[in-house]
């Protein structure tokens, strides 16, 4: 699939479930990219912008029991909005090349599987905060619930890190995740690739390094 952008910067996400290394893997792109001297801009979701930030700081604090599934997907599209218009939008229209930790997959993911709340609400509302763009290649960096969640939940209280509100969920909901995950992989094989995050950190750089250089144009 491509965005709306295209002939323009590349649109790159990175997704998966709790504890799946995918934000160290974006890192350690972005830095392979940037010797190969590309021009990137890393983002997050939700987050990114300053105001970003600060809806992330409402969706995700533990101490937010009470937020309600459909308050959480408009905060989740509201940090969005302001991450594409603010940030991705005037960076792709530059020829940069976009890295974006989460995007509306998540959403799709989350809150229209694991909440419960359908696709076509997500995809309702990711036309109006998105405008059409889609990413041009997601990474999926999946990893079995178990252990993702063991990885998150140790590096979370390592840190004393109060954002743990999504993590906290039951094990339940992060298996829906997961498989909705995979289901996206099967039904967008052109956008969507799936990584074996379970392998050591460099293999999967590896994985992440060769699905990405066809589509920059990088060696
Ligand atoms: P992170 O751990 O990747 O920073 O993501 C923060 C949490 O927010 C994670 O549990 C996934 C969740 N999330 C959603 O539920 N919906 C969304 O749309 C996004 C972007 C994140």
């Amino acid at each position: 699939m491509t965005s709306l952008m295209s002939g323009r910067g590349r649109f790159i996400t990175f997704e998966g479930p709790e504890g799946s290394g995918k934000s160290t893997q974006l890192r350690v792109l972005g830095e392979r990219l940037r010797k190969a001297g590309q021009d990137v801009l890393e983002t997050q979701e939700p987050g990114g912008t300053a105001i970003g930030v600060q809806i992330r700081r409402v969706l995700l604090d533990t101490k937010n029991r009470e937020l309600c599934p459909t308050a959480e997907l408009l905060l989740m599209f509201a940090s969005r909005a302001q991450n594409v218009d603010q940030l991705i939008l005037p960076a792709l229209s530059a020829g940069r090349t976009v890295l974006s930790d989460r995007f509306t997959d998540s959403t799709l993911v989350y809150q229209g599987v694991g909440r419960g709340l359908g696709a076509d609400l997500v995809y309702e509302l990711d036309r109006i905060a998105c405008r059409g763009l889609v990413p041009d290649l997601t990474l999926v960096i999946d990893i079995d619930t178990e252990t993702g969640l063991a990885r998150a939940r140790r590096r979370s209280a390592h840190t004393e890190d109060p954002e743990t509100r999504m993590e906290d969920q039951d094990v339940g909901f992060h298996r829906r995740v997961r498989d909705a995950y995979r289901q996206l992989a099967v039904d967008e094989p052109g956008r969507v690739r799936m990584i074996d995050g379970s392998q050591t950190r460099e293999a999967v750089a590896e994985q992440v390094w060769q699905a990405v250089t066809p589509l920059l144009g990088v060696t």
